[in-house]
């Protein structure tokens, strides 16, 4: 019977131009006008796993569609496998930043560019086609499969949660995989320990009516952007650290052997600082930087708006300021007791003479996960077939926030093995994926169906 992996060598042109065809539809959760694109998106995925002969449909929620797949062949003996992914998109936005257009993929020094390259649509696609390859070549898998790809991940996941608790039976597995984080380098793949949590949220500060005049008003009446400028300034002490009280009350300090493990591993601290091109790293004393992105909670301004910011000089007393804050939280801290307490904080520190309001936009948990497990091993031994080392662990700064409802309501450990590169630019311009990954992430894949069929023998 045929090679998969030699056919996945062999149809390599026309993997790469149906991938293409994947990352041409515009599918941005964030907005209105692409919900038809969006659901373009869900269809495609369908339709795909239809061809690779599972049983597939559009399940329908409040929002954009969950896409779900299932294929039992192996039997009710069998263990299953839930695959997660997202074919949604960020904004591609600013445009002008693309040295080609977002949606028009184009391939230079063997990086495919394009939105959704990397984050999630070309990881997501490598799942598909390991699993309609192995189908093809061999006629069946070791394991059943269910597929769960969503629209929203990149919007806060808010109708998953619900279709994963009205679906529990029936998406019950033992393992979930997912493909939607990057290797430790172009040489070292990885399987991820842990993922921040986040809680993201709107602060808006309100003083008089309307804007008025800087000289005619001004120094009589608060001032709502000297107020937030205050505020945000009030979150973090000159050690780095978060300042509001209470924050750091629910952090569990890591085992030795993953603490060690990180400093073990060989990272080019200063090739970091020049690609982000700042002129020194910072963030919390004490801790090194990959300590700080994956083990350390952060608190950062994601935006911030307030009075007369175009062309020119406007004297002017704005109405209103507003700022963007995210936490990225580790175990065990929760979002909503995160809310809580930056509005306690807030509501201490901030003058009578403005009204403040919190609204919160995103919430996700951390997630860390046990490296261990038949799944976990296969995926293990299989990157290390395919890319010729073995993988590191490591963790992950950016969040998944479904990963531990996952393992909570289906009582599964998730596995991630991310096949994008560092400086993958994932929500930038010119996202891209490396596009011998495309042939590598779905030779691992194979490999780890195979490695389940050997121990399940
Ligand atoms: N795939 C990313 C998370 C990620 C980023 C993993 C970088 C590994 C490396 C995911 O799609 C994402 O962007 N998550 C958001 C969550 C939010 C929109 C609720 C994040 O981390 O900001
Ligand atoms: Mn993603
Ligand atoms: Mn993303």
């Amino acid at each position: 019977m045929a090679d998969p992996i030699r056919a996945v060598q062999a149809e390599l042109d026309d993997l790469t131009e149906e991938l293409f065809e994947f990352l041409r539809i515009p599918s941005v959760s964030a907005r209105s006008e692409y919900a038809v694109e969006t659901r373009a998106a869900a269809i495609w995925v369908r339709d795909h796993l239809k061809t690779a002969g599972l049983k597939a449909s559009l399940v329908e929620t409040d929002g954009h569609p969950v896409v779900l797949g299932e294929w039992r062949g192996a039997g009710p003996d069998a263990p299953t496998v839930l695959i997660y992914g997202h074919y949604d998109v960020q904004p591609a936005e600013p445009l002008e930043l693309w040295t080609s257009p977002p949606f028009e993929p184009e391939i230079r020094d063997q990086r495919i560019y394009a939105r959704g390259a990397a984050d999630d649509k070309g990881q997501l696609y490598l799942h598909l086609k390991a699993l309609e390859i192995l189908l093809r070549t061999k006629g069946t898998l070791p394991v059943n499969v269910v597929v769960v790809a969503e629209g929203e991940e990149e919007i806060g996941s808010a109708h998953l949660l619900p279709f994963l608790e009205r679906n529990r039976e029936r998406l019950a597995c033992d393992a979930i995989v997912i493909s939607d984080s990057q290797m430790f380098s172009p040489e070292t793949p990885s399987l991820l320990f842990s993922l921040r949590g986040l809680s993201y949220l709107e602060i808006l500060v309100r003083g008089a009516r309307s804007d008025l005049h800087s000289g005619a008003y001004g120094g009589a009446v608060p001032n709502p952007a000297t107020v937030l400028a205050r505020l945000l300034a009030s979150l973090h002490d000159d050690r780095g650290r978060v300042a509001i009280e209470g924050f750091y009350d629910q952090v569990v300090e890591w085992d030795a052997a993953t603490r060690e493990g990180i400093r073990a591993l060989p990272f080019d601290e200063e090739g970091y600082r020049e690609e982000v091109g700042a002129a020194e790293l910072s963030g919390e004393e004490g801790y090194s930087t990959l300590e700080r992105l994956w083990i350390r909670p952060t608190c950062e301004i994601n935006g911030l708006l307030s009075g007369y910011t175009e062309e020119g000089a406007k004297t002017v007393l704005p109405a209103r300021a507003m700022a963007k804050v995210s936490f990225r939280l580790v175990p065990d801290q929760d979002p909503e007791e995160v809310a809580h307490l930056l509005r306690r904080h807030l509501q201490r520190l901030a003058p009578t003479s403005v009204v403040v309001d919190v609204h919160e936009l995103h919430r996700g948990l951390p997630w860390r996960g046990a490296p261990e497990g038949p799944f976990f091993e296969a995926a293990r031994s299989a990157l290390a077939r395919t890319f010729g080392s073995e993988p590191v662990l490591t963790g992950e700064g950016g969040s998944i926030p479904i990963v531990s409802d996952f393992e909570r309501v289906l009582k599964a450990p998730a596995i991630l093995l991310g096949f994008a590169l560092p400086g993958a630019n994932m929500h930038a311009p010119d996202e891209w994926f490396p596009l011998p990954h495309l042939e590598l992430g779905i030779a691992t894949l194979i490999r780890f169906y195979e490695e389940l069929a050997r121990t399940g023998d």
